[in-house]
């Protein structure tokens, strides 16, 4: 059985075929192919794009979602195999998941890292338990990787660009107040190579540098596909002659789980906020971002409203991307 945890499981071939399904079904919305189908949507965290793509998309398919909270309008979950539950958790994962599999088709879940201990979150347990649980395919809605959202960067890109192999891509570290989630930028660093764009991963200093895990599937992507990955901690070279630019913020994971320690080191950085005058050094340059952003701390009105802002695009290549896989996973044709 197949599941979507990360597109770094997913063959490039593979990801081409749900891209050209997704731009299908953003010309013709609405079909019956997923008629008396359910997805199960479990969200630990809170989101706005991810649910309303997911519940809209199913719907325009034919099918139902079902959103869940757990530990608010659901029982609280237990992932640990093993656990002595003792704690707030109501429910084992092994069990809902079961109990899920009978009732739906797909079973989504959004699980953010804890921000304790990364030698833990690395390792991705959390969706790891549901799919090992589950007895029908699992999507990842973001956890350490949010692989929907860089089905959607890319296909936006394509969109764009057309052919993107050697296009010059920067993924920029940002400003922000907190240590953020390295899930976008990580699943980025991978999207960009798998497709063979030269790209280069633009942060304050090495310790903002991504997990070992994603900058090694990231070089080899690049050396598959016959693009490159470069390091830069300067700002003016990166930009200069950038294709594309993608920002997000994330934590310094040498810090993880001491944000005042972190907040220490990347108070220094506010100028890495995506401007104007840094687009200026581009060649004529794309931008997006994963949304939410905090505008004039991450990116500046200006760039936010220009027309080579691509963000409003991502979000709503969401929703037929998320389609598409849905499709794919549950062997639907249009
Ligand atoms: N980009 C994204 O996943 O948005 P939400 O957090 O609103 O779902």
């Amino acid at each position: 059985m197949k599941h979507f945890l990360s597109t770094d499981d997913w063959s490039r071939k593979d990801l081409e075929r749900l891209l050209q399904l997704a731009g299908e079904l953003k010309q013709r919305p609405m079909n019956a192919s997923l008629k008396g189908r359910s997805v199960a949507l479990l969200f630990l965290n809170p989101s706005m794009r991810t649910r309303t793509s997911f519940e809209l998309g199913m719907q325009q398919l034919g099918g139902i979602a079902i959103v869940l909270q757990p530990g608010k309008d659901a029982w609280g979950l237990e992932f640990m195999p093993g656990a002595v539950m003792d704690g707030e958790a109501e429910e084992h994962i092994a069990e809902a998941a079961g109990v899920l599999s009978r009732y739906c088709d797909l079973i989504a879940l959004r699980a953010f890292p804890g921000f304790v201990d990364w030698s833990k979150d690395r390792e991705d347990s959390l969706i790891k338990a549901l799919a090992r649980h589950s007895a029908v395919p699992v999507i990842n809605m973001e956890t350490i990787v949010h692989p929907c959202q860089e089905l959607a960067m890319m296909m936006t890109l394509q969109e764009r660009m057309g052919a993107v192999a050697k296009r010059k891509m920067v993924l920029t570290w940002t400003w922000h107040p907190r240590p953020l989630n390295t899930a976008v930028a990580n699943s980025a660093l991978m999207m960009g190579t798998k497709f063979g764009m030269d790209v280069t991963l633009l942060c304050p200093q090495p310790e903002y540098l991504l997990d070992p895990q994603f900058m090694g599937a990231a070089k080899a992507n690049a050396e598959a596909n016959g693009g490159s990955l470069k390091i830069s901690h300067d700002i003016e070279a990166a930009y200069t002659s950038a294709d594309f630019v993608y920002a997000k913020s994330w934590g310094a994971l040498p810090y993880y789980g001491k944000p005042e320690e972190e907040y220490e080191q990347r108070k220094q950085y506010r100028h890495f906020i995506v401007d104007e005058e840094k687009m200026g050094l581009t060649n004529s340059g794309l931008f997006s971002h994963c949304l939410p952003l905090r505008r004039n701390i991450k990116a500046t009105d200006g760039v936010m409203d220009a027309p080579y802002c691509l963000a409003l695009d991502e979000a709503e290549n969401r929703l037929h991307v998320q389609k598409a896989l849905m499709m794919e996973l549950l062997g639907a044709d249009q």
